[in-house]
Parts: C-alpha cells; structure tokens; sequence
C-alpha cells in the first residue's frame, strides 16, 4: 500500500511544473520578504541550466518559423556585392539615400547596429550559449529556411545585445539599433524589386522570388515609422499602426480592404519613441514596459505577438505555433528572467571604486532614492568583493510613478490597449494592457552601463541627470562605446558631453540628440528628488559624486 502511494506521489510530482504568477495580483513579497524570480520556472539546478542555454539561443535565433517577413538572403548579398555603378543600384538607391555607400552585406549590419559574437569567452560580460554554427552572422541576424531559400529576419539580441568595451553583454539595450528603419526603408526598396531589370541583375530563382513575393504582399498589413532619434525604437507604434492595418476581429485578419483604408490612429502623427528595455530587470518586477503597462501574462509572449504583429503574421499561423512550441517559449523565459547585469569593477578594476565615498553614497541613496528604485544590501567589510550587491529588495508590485518625464510614451499606449486586449491569443495567454499615467522607477541593478538614461535616452549622463532640467544639456552626441576612456566618462557614468566628446562622434549627425524634439524631452525627475518641498537643493556635489559612486556598484 505505502508503495503504491510512493509511485503515485512521483508520478504525481513529474506531473507537477511550477507555473509562475503572471496575473496581476502576483506580489513577489514585502520587504524583507522579497524574493526575485531569477529562476522563474523554479527548476532545479541542472535543467535550469540547460533550460537557460536553450534560452539564450532563441534569443539569437530567432525561434518563430511562422513569421511572414523573409528577406531573400542570396539576392540581399549579391546585391550589395555588385559594384556601385550598376544601374539597378542606382535605381533603387534613388530612394535611399542613407544606404548609397553601402559596398557588402557587413556595411548594412553594421549600419543596422548588430554586434558580432564574442568569439571567446573572456570578451563576454554575461552568460551565453555554446557555440553554434548558426552564429556566423552577428547577433540578432536570422535565417530562416523556407523552401530552399534562406530569408533573413531579425531576433530578440538585434535589439537587446549590445558590444561594451569590448565585451558583449546579452540583455543590454543596443544603443543604436536600425531595426525599425530598417523595415521603413524595406518598404520603400520592395516597390521597385518588380523590375525585370532586378531579376535579371540578382538572377533570382523561381523559390527566391516566391519568397520576396510573399515579402511584399505581408508588407501592406505592415506601418513602419522612423525613430525620432538613432537609439530609440517604435516598435510600439509599428504594432498599433499595423493592427490599424488588419480587420477589427479577435483574429485581426488581414483584409486587404483594411490594408489600403486603415482605421485612424493616433500614433500616426504622434510619438511614443523609447529605447529597449535591459533584461536583467525583469526578475523583480511584476508588470512590463517603461511604463508598467502590461500589468499581466507573461512579457515573452507578450513581444512575440508584438514582434509578429509587427511583421505581418497571420495571428492564425502564430497561435498554432505558440501552442505547439511552449518550451521554446518557457526555454527563452527562464534565459531572459535569469540574465545578469554586467559589473563596473570587471571592467575597471575593483581599484575604480573609492570604497569610502560610496558609502556616504549609499546613505543619500537611502534616504532619498529607495522608496521608489528599491534597496541593494552591501557588505562593505567584505574581502573578496566588498561592492558586490548581496541583496536586491525591490516592491511586492511594481509601481508605476509620476516625476514629470517626458509623457508621449506612456501616453501612447491608449491608442491601442483596447485592440491588442481583444485578440485572441491575448486573451489565451491572459496578456492585458492598461495604460499608466507615469513610468516604471526601474531597479538600477547595473546602472552605470545603461546610458543614455531615461526611457528616451534624453540624459546623456548621470551628472546631467543630477542637475536641474532647465540646465541640463539640450543636445548631446552619442556614440559607441569601445574605448573606455575616451567614449566614456568614469566620473559621470555615461558619455563625455560638450567639449569631451569625441571628434569622430561629430561626422555623422544621425549620433545627434536633440532634446527639443516631440517626445525627447529631457525634463523631470528633479523635484522632491533633488531638492526640498521648499524646492532648495538637497545635496551639494561632493555628495552627489558620492552617490554615483554608490550607483557604480549596483
Ligand atoms: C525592434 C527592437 C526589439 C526587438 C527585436 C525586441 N525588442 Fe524587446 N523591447 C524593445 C523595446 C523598445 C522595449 C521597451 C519598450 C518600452 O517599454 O517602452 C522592449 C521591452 C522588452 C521587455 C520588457 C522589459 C521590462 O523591463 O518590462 C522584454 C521582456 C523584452 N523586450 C523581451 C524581448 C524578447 C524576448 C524579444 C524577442 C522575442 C524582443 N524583446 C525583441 C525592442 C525590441
Ligand atoms: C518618486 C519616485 C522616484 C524617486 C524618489 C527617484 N526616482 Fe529615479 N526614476 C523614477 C522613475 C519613474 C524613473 C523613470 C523615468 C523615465 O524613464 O522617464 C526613474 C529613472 C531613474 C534613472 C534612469 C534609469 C534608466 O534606466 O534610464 C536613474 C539613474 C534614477 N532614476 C536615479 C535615481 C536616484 C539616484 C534617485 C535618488 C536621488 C532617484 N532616482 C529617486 C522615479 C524615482
């Protein structure tokens, strides 16, 4: 009899998996309580492991093989490869003015923004997958085979991996992603791909222009927008602009009625432009975006039927792969909630710390930073690593806050809450949106590598972020972050503004940001913050360098 019962209950146990709580009373507990769910799926240690490896490598490779948007690969390359006069560049740059120089397939991924693979480990920040042969082409780079003909697409890292110093760190923002204008120069490149001079020039098999057909014929159900600066992304208005695009039913089918008269949508002339997201956050909050607006269901399925919608999937097709492929989704899952944010001291040196400032740091931070971006335990006395973070304790729920920042994006998400609410698989997998008034106080858990700061990127640096918004600087230049010190600075964690910024930076204006823009706005977060009810200044400098030197260790 006991046996019997001992069979059942291991029976009963392979049948149990832990599901997490993706509703949206989930609390992940008070205080002291507060547990992070670094390992969301509550698996044990080897198939956590293995489970995370897996993980990492759908967020290199794209997983969904359903998705509508393929881009011929061997037309793509013989394209680019062909020497600049040929006539049929010259036709269909024409309309491209920003690609002209292009001379092979590397210009356009660097132009793109995708970093190349760490090819050791040691140029590595953060954990990632075992070599593949699938990784020839940089990170975010997919291809996907679709009767015979390889077409290209893009994953999670085009947008979420970035090159720091050297090192490549999966989960950070990339700061210059060209994925959105990308697909609003596509559309314009794919009217003209119709010539027989293309097919003639690229030799194009019958496959390959089956494949471009089916390109072009998704593209009327897709809206593109170009970001208002290199850095930000619009993908949000990509989606409600496409799902303007699609029949109004749970389905959202593509009519070609509704492709050629799209519902009015606000987001046609207003912008709700922010940069990607870090994912190392995730594993203490409890709703997602900058603006906390997905307030349930879990947020990796939540990007794919963004990112499908995007592209023009059918919402037929993608739900059936969604429910055949729950491990990839789970495997991708557990990777994103376990990533981990990389540390200031491996890159300068556990030297670069004064141990002494930071402590005074960590007092003003405590008193005045806490309550909202939650509290990072320390042990100071530590021989090993006395900056470690021993303990993150961030809310039970996620809040949501007002500190005056620019509004445009969490306004954006009105006009099209109701839409994405509706559809099926939102409610299948119990995704819904509701729009804020506010943003997300983020855990600063790794801080000082996610400039540019705010969630659109209008603060260059965290001095700038600590001085007043009528004096902070009105534009910067950005760029790339491959010399630590001359593309960065130490004292202020972010870039080198004003007459410390690199020469090289200044020759392509696309790396200028100017906060003066719609929806670039640079003010906020100062009040009460900063400075007393009475609105004096709380802290001299000498102090607020020492609270960055706490922040440097988070
Ligand atoms: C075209 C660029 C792009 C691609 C590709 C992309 N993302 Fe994102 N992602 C963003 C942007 C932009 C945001 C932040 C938007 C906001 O909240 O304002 C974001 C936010 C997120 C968040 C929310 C983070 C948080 O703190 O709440 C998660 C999770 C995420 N992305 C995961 C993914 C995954 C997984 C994939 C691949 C399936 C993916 N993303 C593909 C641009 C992208
Ligand atoms: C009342 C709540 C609140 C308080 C108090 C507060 N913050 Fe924030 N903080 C926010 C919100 C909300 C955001 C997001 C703003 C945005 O992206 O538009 C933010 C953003 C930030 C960012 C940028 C994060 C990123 O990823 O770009 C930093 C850095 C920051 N805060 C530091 C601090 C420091 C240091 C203090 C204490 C001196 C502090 N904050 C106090 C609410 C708060």
């Amino acid at each position: 009899m006991t046996i019997f019962l001992l069979t059942l209950l291991m029976y009963a146990q392979t049948l149990y998996s832990f599901s997490p709580d993706w509703s949206q009373e989930a609390s992940l507990g008070k205080a002291e309580e507060f547990k992070s769910r670094e390992n969301i799926y509550d698996l044990p240690e080897r198939e956590w492991e293995e489970t995370i490896n897996k993980g990492l490598e759908h967020a290199l490779i794209y997983p969904v093989r359903v998705t509508a948007l393929l881009i011929p690969f061997r037309p793509l390359k013989k394209f680019f490869e062909t020497d600049s006069y040929d006539p049929l560049r010259q036709l269909i740059f024409k309309g491209a003015q920003e690609i002209t120089g292009f001379q092979s397939l590397e210009d356009i991924f660097n132009w793109l923004g995708v970093h190349q693979y760490p090819l050791e480990e040691e140029n590595q920040a953060n954990r990632f997958p075992e070599y593949k042969k699938e990784f020839q082409h940089p990170m975010g780079a997919t291809l996907i085979q679709r009767d015979n003909v390889k077409g290209l697409t893009f994953s999670c890292a085009a947008c979420h991996s970035a090159s720091l110093f050297g090192k490549k760190v999966l989960g950070l923002t990339n700061r210059f992603p060209r994925a959105n204008h990308f697909f609003h120069l596509g559309k314009a490149a794919l009217k003209i791909t119709d010539s027989s001079l293309f097919k003639f020039a690229l030799q194009t098999t019958d496959e390959e222009k089956r494949m471009l057909k089916q390109t072009k014929k998704v593209m009327k159900w897709i809206a593109t927008k170009k970001p208002q600066a290199l850095g930000l992304d619009t993908s949000l208005a990509q989606v409600a602009l496409s799902l303007s695009k699609r029949g109004d039913d749970e389905y959202a089918t593509r009519y070609l009625k509704t492709a050629l008269m799209p519902r009015p949508n606000d987001l046609n002339h207003k912008r709700a432009d922010s940069k990607p997201a870090v994912w190392w956050n995730l594993k203490y909050k409890t709703r997602w975006l900058s603006d906390g607006s997905i307030v349930s269901g879990n947020p990796i399925f939540t990007n794919f039927l963004w990112n499908e919608i995007g592209r023009g999937t059918s919402l037929r097709e993608l739900e059936k792969w969604l429910q055949k492929n729950t491990n990839t989704i789970k495997e991708l899952t557990s990777a994103v909630f376990a990533t981990k944010a990389p540390r200031y001291i491996d890159f300068f040196g556990l030297q670069s710390i004064d141990i002494e400032k930071a402590k005074k740091g960590e007092q003003i931070f405590n008193k005045s930073c806490q309550g909202c971006h939650g509290s990072y335990e320390k042990d100071w006395d530590s021989d090993e690593d006395p900056t470690q973070t021993t303990k993150v304790i961030y809310h039970a729920q996620t809040p949501v806050k007002n500190v005056g920042t620019d509004p445009l994006r969490y306004q954006g998400m009105q006009y099209f809450a109701k839409e994405l609410n509706q559809l099926k698989i939102s409610r299948w997998m119990k995704t819904v949106v509701t729009p804020q008034r506010g943003y997300v106080p983020p855990p600063l858990v790794g801080i000082w590598a996610r400039w540019p700061y705010f969630h659109n990127n209008s603060i260059p640096n965290l001095c700038a972020l600590m001085t007043r918004p009528e004096d902070r600087p009105k534009s910067y230049w950005a760029g790339e972050a491959i010399d630590k010190n001359k593309d960065f600075d130490s004292e202020c964690l972010g870039y080198p503004i004003g007459n410390q910024t690199p020469r090289e930076w200044k020759k392509d204006k696309a790396y200028y940001f100017d906060t003066l823009k719609e929806g670039l706005s640079n003010s906020g977060h100062y009040e009460r913050i900063f400075t007393t009810k009475e609105g004096s200044e709380k802290y001299t400098w000498a102090e607020k360098y020492s609270l960055i030197e706490f922040l440097k260790t988070l």
